[in-house]
């Protein structure tokens, strides 16, 4: 899986349009449960979100910040054998306090990874964040040794499921009236098993697309180092 941590050496275009990924933080929760609001009928409570946060062998919260100005963010020179998550252009911790327009989170134990949310404030939809929250979450699944990533995701949410069919999911079951709100089902869908070499040479096109079109759209994502 080493080459999926290639960086595209696409050079920025004139307007670029900057996002950083970084590890999500106590700080960041009231933020993160403003956008969640925005973005789910259910939203958790802030605890949830404190008590994931106290675990991270256990889980894995990141955050999608917007650039909004000019401002400079210094990357890190570029480094060789970067760690598996590391899809992205490096820069220094905390130097990004920007708006955060997404997020996602999950837990990987006993070999298996649960995606337990994932969201791009409305705005700032269909330029491929979602990928890009969604490829380093399995990334992530992969470096910490999990087989294979599973979640549930609403019967009526056909924008999410395409994303994860995109990335080989494949629908497994249903949750009778799992969501609370509503009673909605949900469809549980679970990847292919993430050592399969089939699958990561998929995830490599994934990539490979993914930051071809981000360069295409102008849009540059940097990385936090953790
Ligand atoms: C699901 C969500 C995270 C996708 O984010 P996004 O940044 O718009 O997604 P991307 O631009 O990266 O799109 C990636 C792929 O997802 C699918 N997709 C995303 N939005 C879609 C839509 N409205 N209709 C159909 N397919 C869609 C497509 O397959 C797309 O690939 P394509 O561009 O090649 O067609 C976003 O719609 C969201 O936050 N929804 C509300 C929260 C939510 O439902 N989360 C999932 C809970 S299970």
């Amino acid at each position: 899986m080493e080459e999926v941590v290639r960086r595209s050496g696409a050079e920025p275009q004139s307007e670029v349009r900057r996002y950083v990924l970084a590890p999500m933080r106590n700080d960041d929760v009231p933020e993160v449960s403003r956008l969640e609001r925005r973005c789910f009928t259910n939203p958790w409570p802030e605890s949830a979100y404190y008590r994931e946060l106290r675990e991270p062998d256990r889980n894995y919260y990141i955050v999608l910040r917007w650039q909004v100005s000019g401002a400079e963010i210094e990357p890190e020179p570029v480094v060789a054998g970067s760690p598996l998550a590391r899809l992205f252009r490096p820069v220094r911790p905390r130097t990004s306090p920007y708006p955060i327009v997404g997020f996602a989170g999950m837990w990987v134990i006993y070999g298996e990874a649960h995606v337990t949310t994932i969201a791009v404030a409305p705005e700032h939809r269909r330029l491929g964040l979602g990928e890009v929250l969604f490829l380093t979450l399995i990334s992530e699944a992969i470096r910490r040794g999990a087989e294979f990533v599973t979640l549930e995701v609403r019967v009526s949410n056909t924008a999410a499921q395409a994303l994860y069919a995109k990335y080989g999911f494949t629908q497994r079951g249903v949750r009778p009236r799992y969501y609370s709100d509503n009673l909605e089902d949900a469809y549980i869908m679970t990847s292919p098993p993430l050592r399969d070499p089939a699958y990561r040479q998929q995830l490599l096109q994934l990539r490979d697309r993914l930051l071809a079109r981000l360069a295409a759209e102008g849009i540059e994502i940097l990385e936090e180092a953790a």
